[in-house]
């Protein structure tokens, strides 16, 4: 009899609180896991970046980027669509989300000459802002960290901002792309798609 009613009291219970919780808080993600991956890591759809493990902040800063037109996200329209549709608080929510996940890196192919020669000019041009994911400070640096992205997406972001499809929000920034020439920004992607994560 007891334990009847246990169940009884389980069952009630878990009715009680299940759609609420659902509903409160499934859809947030469900509809960025479609392109981005249950584990954040994009696989699967081309040009989706990996998000998994990137600090909040560098998350946040990059959804406001892309809602607001700084970032144009010129490939999927629709990604735009569904991150102005959340409130503040909800922006905060789904980052905080996909920060606490584990990060791997998207292990791309790579040219190891071109990736020695892309690390010199990481060294020299980005590595102020743009640290590795393992990185004790990456939360703290200036930019969202580039090493281990899927090698596709990283090529079109870094061509877009060369050719000016999207704004640089740091003026420093936009100078050390404008100074590099149209070699160099293969010798970049193939330097960061070299990083493997340590797991
Ligand atoms: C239709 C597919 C799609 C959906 C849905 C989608 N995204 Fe994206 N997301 C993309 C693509 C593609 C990009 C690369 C955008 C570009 O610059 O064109 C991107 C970029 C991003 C970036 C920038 C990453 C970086 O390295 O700068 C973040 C953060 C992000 N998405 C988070 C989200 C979140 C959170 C959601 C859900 C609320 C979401 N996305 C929904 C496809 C999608
Ligand atoms: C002064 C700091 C600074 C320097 C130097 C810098 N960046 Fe950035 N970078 C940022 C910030 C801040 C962002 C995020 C905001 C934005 O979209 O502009 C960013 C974003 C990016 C992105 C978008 C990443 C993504 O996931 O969508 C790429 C690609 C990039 N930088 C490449 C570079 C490269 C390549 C260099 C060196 C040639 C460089 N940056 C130098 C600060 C910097």
């Amino acid at each position: 009899m007891c334990r009847y009613r246990a169940y009884l009291l389980l069952a009630c219970f878990t009715l009680l609180i299940t759609p609420a919780s659902v509903l409160a808080a499934q859809p947030l993600w469900e509809t960025c896991d479609e392109c981005h991956g249950t584990d954040g890591m994009g696989q699967g759809g081309a040009m989706v970046p990996v998000i998994a493990g990137i600090p909040a902040g560098h998350i946040e800063e990059a959804i406001f980027a892309c809602v607001d037109g700084a970032r144009r996200c010129v490939r999927e329209p629709r990604m735009r669509e569904t991150v102005a549709a959340l409130s503040e608080s909800e922006v905060a929510e789904v980052a905080e989300y996909y920060a606490g996940m584990v990060r791997g890196s998207s292990r791309e192919a790579f040219d190891t000459d071109l990736a020695a020669e892309g690390e010199l000019l990481h060294q020299r041009h980005c590595s102020r802002c743009h640290l590795a994911p393992d990185d004790a400070d990456v939360a703290d640096a200036v930019g969202i960290p580039l090493h281990g992205q899927r090698r596709e997406y990283l090529r079109f972001a870094i061509e877009a901002y060369f050719s000016g499809n999207r704004e640089s929000l740091l003026e420093e920034m936009a100078d050390q792309i404008s100074s590099l020439g149209p070699g160099d920004l293969g010798a970049l992607v193939n330097y960061y798609s070299s990083y493997r994560s340590a797991e």
